[in-house]
Order: C-alpha cells, then structure tokens, then sequence
C-alpha cells in the first residue's frame, strides 16, 4: 500500500476513535458505547433532528426537539397532530416548508408504510421534505448503511483534509468524491456524525483547533498553513431589501385579529397578522377601514433571498367586525410563541406601548 493510500485508511479508524470519546450528547443520538452494547437509533427521532438541522444550530435545535418528541413520540403520533398545532410548534426555528413537510411525511410514513420508515436511501427520497443530504443521513445514521453524508461541516473538513481551493459551491462534487473515498463499511452512521462533530468543535470555520485535532496527521491544510482560509466561497449577491406594512387590531377584550398565510409561499401555513404584500414599494392593504397608527420603530428581519423591513399600524379591533378574510383569536386562544419570528418581532413591538 502506497503511503498517500495508507495515510487515508487511517482516517476513519481515527475518526471513530476520537468519536468514542468526545461524540457530543445529544439527544437524538444513540452514544458509542450504547451503539456498541447494540442499542439501536430510532429512525423517527434521526429523521426529526435532520430535518430540524437543516440551516439550523444544534443549539437552536434542542428545545424544539425536546418538545416535538414529548408532544409526539411516535411518527404515529405526529402524523394524527393537526396541521396549526405542529406549525405552532415549529415557530421560530424557520424555513416553515421543513414543518409542513414533517407533517406530510409523517403521514405517508404513518398511513402507506406501516409506521415503519423505508431503510434505504432510494425509498426515503421519496417521501415529502426528504432530499440527497437527508436520505443519505438517515440510511448511515439510523440503518447503518455506507452512505456519503454531506453538510456543511463535512464540506469544511474535506476542503481542508485534501487542501481544496476550488471555490464552494463548484468545489462541492470534488469534496464528495474525496468523502466518498473514505466512508467506512463499518460503523458508517457513527462515522458520519464524527465527521459533522470534528467540523463543529475542532475543524470549526473561523479558527480550528489543529493542535488537538485527531487527523492533524494526514491534514494537507495544516500541512500547508492554509485551513483557517479554507474553504474558500464565490461571494454571494447582496440580498435586495423588500418593505412591507402590518396591521395589529386588538379588541377591548384582547382579541386579536391573525391570519393563516396560504400554504404555498414564505411562511406559508404560518400564523400571521395582515398585511400588504413585500415588495419595493409595498401599496396599504388595511383589513378594515380604521384610524391606523403607525408605530415608532420598524421590524427588521432577513430571510434566505432578502431582507425585509416592516412598518406596523394599529387599531381597535370594532366589536362587530366580521373579517373578509382571517381570524378573531380570543385573548387565551392566542399563544406569541406560535407566530413566526418576524411576525412576532411586530408583536414585540407594539406589546410595550399598549397591552
Ligand atoms: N448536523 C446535522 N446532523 C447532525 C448529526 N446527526 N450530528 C451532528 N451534527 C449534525
């Protein structure tokens, strides 16, 4: 065996080795040594973090996992929730069509596959929200198959292990050709979550710890005094800035006027308050006619595509109003935690002044 060839099979062995020490506790993971004494993941719970995950800190991800697996702790379970009590649930972490798909999934899982997710990565890119990343973490982590499982983390540590300039995201097919080359047979689910663990500790993007790290050996990037520059990335286009306008009415008895946003679209499902459309210039688009107050300050929030800068006007909330379209919520019907994050930023806004 070449020494390049020999240098490169070292690394999973190595990987898992420092894994079996230093695996994060977290809480959709079954831990080495339980792996060892044959427990086994739950394919639900896998599948949940993953989804939760994506674009997401494990940090962020905990509480909402914590919650959703107490609400709901069987796909069977999830899949008999209704709609606004799983989209209620999802507010604030973002990317809303990953929770209408977690409910879709859920059902063609818990209604067409017996309850039981499909264990290969063909049959699990099927189902509603599950794309290459996720179809491939769940095969490794929840049934042990050799897949190559990419994100972010696992992009850094190959640009990194084999010095890659290329920029992302051109660099993306020639980063998995090198994953791929290292993927074991054995133990592929626990490989998979080092590697993603070695990128969020150690081999992190600002400054990596290349002292303490288990494959500063075989490291081309440390070799060459390159990691902290790598991965290099084709700059983004700045985001453009859309405006918008939202109207808060509340009755004297704290009832609240919302809305349920379509299904399609940002924020589709979301719970919401009304208001024009986001746009450059956006055209008033009251849900009643009323003496609207615009409220000092402005909601500042940005999104994948643009960042959006909202005015918020007020009003009483007449007794008698019938909406066209949208919904009263009683004052005790009414939790915040349920909107999403920019609609409860206007919440937030004018909860200090009035309520
Ligand atoms: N990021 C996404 N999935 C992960 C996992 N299973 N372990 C650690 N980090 C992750």
């Amino acid at each position: 065996m070449c020494d390049k060839t020999a240098k490169i099979g070292q690394i999973a062995p190595d990987l898992l080795a420092w894994y079996d020490v230093h695996a994060r506790d977290l809480p959709w993971r079954i831990s080495p040594s339980d792996g060892a004494s044959g427990v086994v993941p739950d394919p639900y719970r896998v599948w949940m973090s993953e989804i939760m995950l994506q674009q997401t800190t494990v940090a962020a991800v905990r509480a909402y996992f914590h919650r959703f697996t107490t609400l709901w702790p069987t796909v069977a379970d999830l899949a008999g929730a209704e709609d606004g009590a799983v989209m209620g649930e999802w507010a604030g972490l973002g990317y809303y069509a990953r929770a209408r798909n977690l409910l879709k999934c859920a059902r063609v899982v818990a209604f067409e596959h017996d309850g039981r997710f499909p264990d290969d990565h063909d049959a699990l890119l099927k189902l509603p929200g599950i794309g290459p990343y996720t179809a491939a973490a769940i095969s490794a982590i929840a049934f042990g198959r050799p897949e190559v499982v990419m994100d972010g983390n696992v992009e850094r540590v190959m640009a990194r292990l084999f010095d890659i300039h290329t920029p992302l995201p051109a660099a993306k097919p020639e980063l998995k050709d090198h994953a791929a080359s290292m993927t074991p047979q054995h133990r592929p689910g626990d490989y998979a979550q080092a590697v993603m663990d070695l990128g969020a500790t150690i081999c992190s993007p600002k400054s990596p710890a290349c002292g303490i790290c288990p494959l500063r050996s075989p490291c081309k990037a440390r070799a060459m005094g390159t990691a902290s520059e790598l991965p290099k990335k084709t700059p983004k286009k700045p985001k453009p800035i859309r405006r918008g306008i939202v109207y808060l009415a509340r009755r004297a008895d704290g009832a609240l006027l919302l809305e349920r946003r379509p299904d399609k679209g940002l924020l589709g499902g979301m719970l919401g308050w009304p208001g024009s459309d986001w746009t450059d210039a956006p055209d008033p688009a009251p849900p009643f006619d009323a003496d609207w107050q615009t409220l000092s300050g402005e909601v500042r929030h940005t999104f994948t595509h643009f960042h959006l800068i909202l005015t918020v006007e007020t009003a009483p909330l007449p007794e008698t109003l019938t909406p066209d379209s949208g919904q009263i919520l009683p004052r005790d019907a009414f939790r915040p935690s349920d909107l999403p994050t920019v609609m409860r930023k206007a919440y937030d806004l004018w909860q200090p002044e009035s309520l």
